[in-house]
């Protein structure tokens, strides 16, 4: 397996059908070309992951959005305009072109554009070696099933690095910035319906599509278990004031810069605001389990956006901790 900073050696693994490790803004994806059966059912196998959960296409340009959905909604075109390149996905009625094995057997297809220019370039030179300008890469974020998902090149092979064979690679585009995985809208109904939060927050798509949210309990979901995002070591969701009663010792925390570390317990990280809490909190947790520390006490930040995503994901790696 190739690490490269080079996207035409990614592009060209992908049109012959091999994996990418591919760098994107939110976190690192495992990319196959989303029109070959053989290629996608490798990305499974690398993952562990169960069939029926689907895979987000991601696309060079928003272009490509007709070939691979039909029956788009005008506010999902809105969302598409105001956010793509960027870390938002659309889930949408698909067209033929979205096969089965892409959408887990479900009629609807997740696409996004990603925000990283290394991307885009990927699928569009893999677009041109495959002569379909509306080409898709097929990617899940680079992790094993369940676990952290990776925000750097190293992370991806530290992962799946072994899984890979001699002519899959892994494009080294430097660290993930946004740091936590797409906000996914469903904009298969008449109101848009948040699925997964991420940066892209619930007020600013209300804001852009002047529609309230639906019910998402109302929808299916899959991949969004209760368990996943889980590293090692037991994650514990605290406030501030619940540290003086915390086990210090072989325990990490991670909170801003604000809060000072209680004797005993190891620095995971001290970001200084809510970004950049994201954009590092995968590496923290990475960064516990490489300590080999029991516990992670994890404060964070308060807010709508990308504070909701940080919640989101901590709540799922303390599985009810
Ligand atoms: O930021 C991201 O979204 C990253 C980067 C690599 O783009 N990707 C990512 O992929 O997080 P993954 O596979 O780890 O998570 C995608 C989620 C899964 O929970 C999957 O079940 C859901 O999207 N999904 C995909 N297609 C769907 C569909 N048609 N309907 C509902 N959920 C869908
Ligand atoms: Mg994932």
């Amino acid at each position: 397996m190739l690490v490269t900073a080079e996207p035409t050696q990614a592009a060209q693994a992908l049109a012959a059908g091999h994996l990418a490790g591919i760098p994107t803004e939110t976190v690192y994806g495992l990319g196959a070309n989303a029109a070959q059966p053989s290629a996608v059912s490798r990305v499974y196998q690398v993952k562990g992951r169960p069939a029926d959960h689907p895979l987000i296409v991601h696309l060079a340009d928003s272009s490509a959005m007709d070939a691979w959905a039909v029956d788009i909604p005008e506010y999902a075109r809105g969302l598409a305009a105001a956010y793509w390149p960027g870390p938002l996905t659309l889930i949408l009625r698909r067209s033929t072109k979205a096969k089965d094995f892409i959408t887990g057997g479900q009629d609807t297809v997740a696409l996004r554009v990603p925000g990283h220019p290394l991307a885009r370039d990927v699928i569009r030179r893999f677009g041109e070696l495959v002569k379909d300008p509306t080409a898709g890469i097929a990617a899940p974020s680079a992790n094993r099933f369940g676990r952290v998902s990776p925000t750097s090149a190293q992370d991806v092979a530290n992962d799946i690095g072994e899984l890979l064979s001699e002519r899959d690679c892994i494009l080294d585009g430097g660290p993930s910035t946004v740091g936590v995985e797409s906000t996914i809208v469903d904009c298969t109904g008449s109101q848009p319906v948040i699925l997964r939060p991420g940066k892209i927050s619930s007020s600013e798509i209300i804001a852009t599509t002047g529609l309230e949210l639906g019910d998402r309990t109302a929808t299916r979901a899959p991949g969004t278990l209760a368990s996943h995002y889980a590293p090692e070591a037991h994650v514990f969701v605290v406030s501030e004031g619940d540290l003086t009663n915390a086990v210090k010792e072989g325990s990490g925390l991670l909170a801003l810069a604000s809060i000072p570390t209680p004797q005993g317990m190891v620095r995971l990280s001290a970001p200084v605001h809510a970004q950049e809490y994201a954009t590092v909190l995968y590496r923290a947790l990475r960064e516990a389990d490489s300590l080999q520390l029991r516990a992670i006490y994890a404060v964070p930040p308060v807010g709508d956006g990308i504070c909701e995503a940080i919640n989101d994901r901590l709540t799922r790696a303390a599985h009810g901790e």
